[in-house]
Protein backbone atom coordinates (compact mmCIF):
# COMPACT_ATOMS: atom_id res chain seq x y z
CA UNK A 1 0.00 0.00 0.00
CA UNK A 2 1.22 3.16 -0.58
CA UNK A 3 2.40 5.48 2.07
CA UNK A 4 0.11 9.23 3.05
CA UNK A 5 1.68 11.22 5.65
CA UNK A 6 0.13 13.93 7.85
CA UNK A 7 1.91 16.36 9.33
CA UNK A 8 1.66 16.97 13.20
CA UNK A 9 2.20 20.74 13.76
CA UNK A 10 1.63 23.63 11.76
CA UNK A 11 5.12 25.75 12.55
CA UNK A 12 8.60 26.65 10.82
CA UNK A 13 10.00 22.80 11.21
CA UNK A 14 6.42 21.26 9.17
CA UNK A 15 7.41 23.98 6.43
CA UNK A 16 10.93 22.40 6.54
CA UNK A 17 9.38 18.86 6.87
CA UNK A 18 7.00 19.54 3.35
CA UNK A 19 9.96 19.36 1.54
CA UNK A 20 10.84 16.10 1.77
CA UNK A 21 7.33 15.66 -0.71
CA UNK A 22 8.43 17.39 -3.02
CA UNK A 23 8.98 14.43 -5.27
CA UNK A 24 6.62 12.15 -3.84
CA UNK A 25 3.64 14.25 -3.47
CA UNK A 26 2.39 11.93 -0.61
CA UNK A 27 1.26 14.21 1.53
CA UNK A 28 -2.41 14.77 3.19
CA UNK A 29 -2.41 17.89 4.88
CA UNK A 30 -1.36 19.30 8.73
CA UNK A 31 -2.60 18.96 12.01
CA UNK A 32 -2.28 21.92 14.21
CA UNK A 33 -4.32 23.54 16.96
CA UNK A 34 -4.24 26.65 16.49
CA UNK A 35 -6.53 27.06 13.24
CA UNK A 36 -4.78 29.60 12.13
CA UNK A 37 -1.17 28.21 10.94
CA UNK A 38 -0.24 28.10 7.37
CA UNK A 39 2.06 25.78 6.07
CA UNK A 40 2.55 26.42 2.23
CA UNK A 41 0.44 24.28 -0.40
CA UNK A 42 -0.94 21.84 2.06
CA UNK A 43 -4.50 21.40 3.62
CA UNK A 44 -5.08 22.21 7.11
CA UNK A 45 -7.10 19.05 8.18
CA UNK A 46 -8.11 20.33 11.89
CA UNK A 47 -6.79 19.88 15.14
CA UNK A 48 -4.30 17.97 16.95
CA UNK A 49 -6.76 17.28 19.80
CA UNK A 50 -9.28 15.94 17.69
CA UNK A 51 -7.58 13.41 16.28
CA UNK A 52 -8.81 9.80 15.53
CA UNK A 53 -8.03 6.56 14.35
CA UNK A 54 -11.55 6.79 12.01
CA UNK A 55 -10.89 10.24 11.04
CA UNK A 56 -7.18 9.26 9.91
CA UNK A 57 -8.93 6.27 7.87
CA UNK A 58 -11.50 8.76 6.36
CA UNK A 59 -8.47 10.71 5.32
CA UNK A 60 -6.60 8.52 3.63
CA UNK A 61 -3.61 9.23 6.24
CA UNK A 62 -1.39 5.57 6.38
CA UNK A 63 1.29 7.41 8.75
CA UNK A 64 2.00 10.62 10.55
CA UNK A 65 5.04 12.70 11.02
CA UNK A 66 5.86 15.09 13.75
CA UNK A 67 6.95 18.52 12.79
CA UNK A 68 7.82 19.87 16.76
CA UNK A 69 11.96 20.77 16.87
CA UNK A 70 10.94 21.16 20.30
CA UNK A 71 11.94 17.76 21.78
CA UNK A 72 9.69 17.79 24.75
CA UNK A 73 6.76 18.67 22.59
CA UNK A 74 8.29 16.14 19.57
CA UNK A 75 8.19 13.23 22.55
CA UNK A 76 4.79 13.93 24.31
CA UNK A 77 3.03 13.58 20.50
CA UNK A 78 4.97 10.37 19.40
CA UNK A 79 4.39 8.80 22.75
CA UNK A 80 0.35 10.12 22.76
CA UNK A 81 -0.28 9.56 18.74
CA UNK A 82 1.86 6.13 18.22
CA UNK A 83 -1.69 4.45 19.20
CA UNK A 84 -3.38 5.57 16.14
CA UNK A 85 -1.16 5.28 13.48
CA UNK A 86 1.69 4.03 11.88
CA UNK A 87 5.11 6.82 12.38
CA UNK A 88 7.51 5.02 9.25
CA UNK A 89 10.65 7.03 8.87
CA UNK A 90 10.85 9.83 6.61
CA UNK A 91 14.09 9.57 3.89
CA UNK A 92 14.38 12.48 1.85
CA UNK A 93 15.52 11.34 -1.61
CA UNK A 94 18.74 13.36 -1.80
CA UNK A 95 20.24 11.93 1.52
CA UNK A 96 22.81 8.98 1.21
CA UNK A 97 22.15 5.94 4.08
CA UNK A 98 24.25 2.80 3.85
CA UNK A 99 22.15 -0.03 3.33
CA UNK A 100 23.25 -1.34 7.11
CA UNK A 101 21.83 1.92 8.76
CA UNK A 102 18.68 1.48 10.68
CA UNK A 103 16.29 3.96 10.70
CA UNK A 104 13.49 3.61 13.10
CA UNK A 105 9.92 4.56 13.55
CA UNK A 106 8.58 8.53 13.36
CA UNK A 107 12.67 10.12 12.41
CA UNK A 108 12.89 12.04 9.64
CA UNK A 109 16.38 12.49 7.72
CA UNK A 110 16.23 15.60 5.85
CA UNK A 111 18.56 16.20 2.58
CA UNK A 112 22.17 16.00 2.27
CA UNK A 113 22.66 13.99 5.54
CA UNK A 114 24.92 10.60 5.29
CA UNK A 115 24.06 7.88 7.63
CA UNK A 116 27.24 5.61 7.37
CA UNK A 117 27.13 1.42 7.60
CA UNK A 118 25.81 0.37 11.17
CA UNK A 119 24.32 3.54 12.52
CA UNK A 120 20.86 3.45 14.43
CA UNK A 121 18.75 6.35 14.67
CA UNK A 122 16.16 5.34 16.96
CA UNK A 123 12.67 6.51 17.67
CA UNK A 124 11.75 10.36 16.60
CA UNK A 125 14.59 11.57 15.71
CA UNK A 126 15.10 14.68 13.27
CA UNK A 127 18.55 14.44 11.24
CA UNK A 128 18.06 17.72 10.13
CA UNK A 129 19.81 19.12 6.39
CA UNK A 130 23.43 18.26 5.85
CA UNK A 131 24.56 15.82 9.05
CA UNK A 132 27.12 13.50 8.91
CA UNK A 133 26.27 10.26 10.94
CA UNK A 134 29.21 8.08 10.91
CA UNK A 135 29.42 4.27 10.99
CA UNK A 136 28.51 2.82 14.17
CA UNK A 137 26.72 5.98 15.63
CA UNK A 138 23.68 5.43 17.86
CA UNK A 139 21.08 7.87 18.54
CA UNK A 140 18.79 7.88 21.04
CA UNK A 141 14.84 8.30 20.71
CA UNK A 142 13.55 11.82 20.27
CA UNK A 143 17.70 13.02 19.76
CA UNK A 144 17.33 16.36 17.32
CA UNK A 145 20.87 16.98 15.21
CA UNK A 146 20.59 20.31 13.74
CA UNK A 147 22.16 21.15 9.91
CA UNK A 148 25.93 20.23 9.20
CA UNK A 149 26.26 18.84 12.05
CA UNK A 150 29.16 16.18 12.24
CA UNK A 151 29.10 12.62 14.44
CA UNK A 152 31.85 11.14 14.38
CA UNK A 153 32.52 6.94 14.50
CA UNK A 154 30.94 4.70 17.00
CA UNK A 155 29.64 7.86 19.63
CA UNK A 156 26.51 7.38 21.26
CA UNK A 157 24.01 10.12 21.92
CA UNK A 158 21.18 9.50 24.62
CA UNK A 159 17.53 10.02 24.30
CA UNK A 160 16.26 13.53 23.92
CA UNK A 161 19.55 15.25 22.94
CA UNK A 162 20.04 18.70 20.98
CA UNK A 163 22.84 18.41 18.56
CA UNK A 164 22.82 22.07 17.72
CA UNK A 165 24.29 23.09 13.86
CA UNK A 166 27.57 22.60 13.45
CA UNK A 167 28.57 20.92 16.19
CA UNK A 168 31.53 18.38 15.79
CA UNK A 169 31.55 15.31 18.59
CA UNK A 170 34.70 13.71 18.06
CA UNK A 171 34.68 9.74 17.36
CA UNK A 172 34.15 7.14 20.85
CA UNK A 173 32.43 9.91 22.23
CA UNK A 174 29.59 9.11 24.98
CA UNK A 175 26.85 11.99 25.66
CA UNK A 176 24.03 11.56 28.45
CA UNK A 177 20.59 11.76 27.49
CA UNK A 178 18.53 15.15 27.96
CA UNK A 179 22.19 16.80 26.87
CA UNK A 180 22.03 19.88 24.78
CA UNK A 181 25.18 20.66 22.53
CA UNK A 182 25.50 24.16 21.69
CA UNK A 183 25.65 25.24 17.55
CA UNK A 184 29.42 25.32 16.65
CA UNK A 185 30.64 23.54 19.57
CA UNK A 186 33.52 20.89 19.42
CA UNK A 187 32.78 17.57 21.51
CA UNK A 188 36.05 16.05 22.74
CA UNK A 189 34.90 14.24 25.92
CA UNK A 190 32.07 12.44 27.59
CA UNK A 191 28.91 14.76 28.21
CA UNK A 192 27.17 12.97 31.10
CA UNK A 193 22.96 13.48 31.24
CA UNK A 194 20.86 17.01 31.58
CA UNK A 195 24.20 18.89 30.58
CA UNK A 196 24.23 22.52 28.18
CA UNK A 197 27.56 22.26 26.83
CA UNK A 198 29.17 25.31 24.49
CA UNK A 199 32.39 25.83 22.92
CA UNK A 200 35.67 24.31 21.35
CA UNK A 201 36.81 22.69 22.93
CA UNK A 202 32.95 22.34 24.63
CA UNK A 203 32.82 23.04 28.50
CA UNK A 204 29.45 22.01 30.28
CA UNK A 205 28.06 25.03 31.19
CA UNK A 206 25.65 24.25 33.36
CA UNK A 207 23.42 21.28 34.65
CA UNK A 208 19.66 21.64 32.93
CA UNK A 209 15.95 19.65 33.28
CA UNK A 210 14.96 17.78 30.34
CA UNK A 211 12.65 19.89 29.18
CA UNK A 212 14.99 22.45 28.93
CA UNK A 213 13.30 24.79 26.03
CA UNK A 214 16.07 25.57 23.01
CA UNK A 215 13.89 27.88 20.75
CA UNK A 216 12.97 30.90 21.79
C1 LIG B 1 23.29 26.46 23.31
C2 LIG B 1 22.00 27.24 23.18
C3 LIG B 1 20.83 26.28 23.22
C4 LIG B 1 21.97 28.16 24.38
O1 LIG B 1 20.84 28.96 24.30
P1 LIG B 1 20.41 29.88 25.53
O2 LIG B 1 20.36 29.05 26.76
O3 LIG B 1 19.20 30.60 25.09
O4 LIG B 1 21.64 30.85 25.70
P2 LIG B 1 21.74 32.39 25.32
O5 LIG B 1 21.42 32.61 23.88
O6 LIG B 1 20.96 33.14 26.36
O7 LIG B 1 23.30 32.69 25.50
C5 LIG B 1 23.94 32.64 26.77
C6 LIG B 1 25.40 33.00 26.53
O8 LIG B 1 26.05 31.95 25.79
C7 LIG B 1 26.58 32.45 24.55
N1 LIG B 1 26.29 31.42 23.55
C8 LIG B 1 25.07 31.03 23.11
N2 LIG B 1 25.21 29.99 22.26
C9 LIG B 1 26.51 29.74 22.15
C10 LIG B 1 27.24 28.80 21.41
N3 LIG B 1 26.63 27.89 20.64
N4 LIG B 1 28.59 28.80 21.54
C11 LIG B 1 29.22 29.69 22.32
N5 LIG B 1 28.56 30.62 23.08
C12 LIG B 1 27.22 30.65 22.97
C13 LIG B 1 25.82 33.74 24.28
O9 LIG B 1 26.56 34.60 23.47
C14 LIG B 1 25.62 34.25 25.69
O10 LIG B 1 26.84 34.82 26.11
P3 LIG B 1 26.87 36.05 27.16
O11 LIG B 1 26.23 35.54 28.43
O12 LIG B 1 28.32 36.35 27.29
O13 LIG B 1 26.08 37.15 26.53
C15 LIG B 1 21.91 28.05 21.86
O14 LIG B 1 22.76 29.15 21.84
C16 LIG B 1 22.22 27.20 20.66
O15 LIG B 1 23.36 26.87 20.33
N6 LIG B 1 21.13 26.84 19.98
C17 LIG B 1 21.18 26.00 18.84
C18 LIG B 1 20.69 26.72 17.59
C19 LIG B 1 20.61 25.77 16.45
O16 LIG B 1 21.53 25.03 16.16
N7 LIG B 1 19.47 25.76 15.79
C20 LIG B 1 19.21 24.84 14.71
C21 LIG B 1 17.88 25.18 14.10
S1 LIG B 1 17.45 24.06 12.81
Amino acid sequence: MNKKYAIIGGGGHARSITSLFEKTNNIIGFFDDNKKKIVQNISNLGTITGINKSHLIELGITDLIIAFGENSLRRLMFHKLIKLSNFSPLIHPKSILSKNAIIKDGSVIFAGSVVNPFAIINENCIINTSVIVEHNVVVGSHTNISPAAVILGNTEIGENCFIGANATIRENIQIGDNSIIGMGAVVTKNIPNNCLVMGNPAKIIKNINPNYVVFR
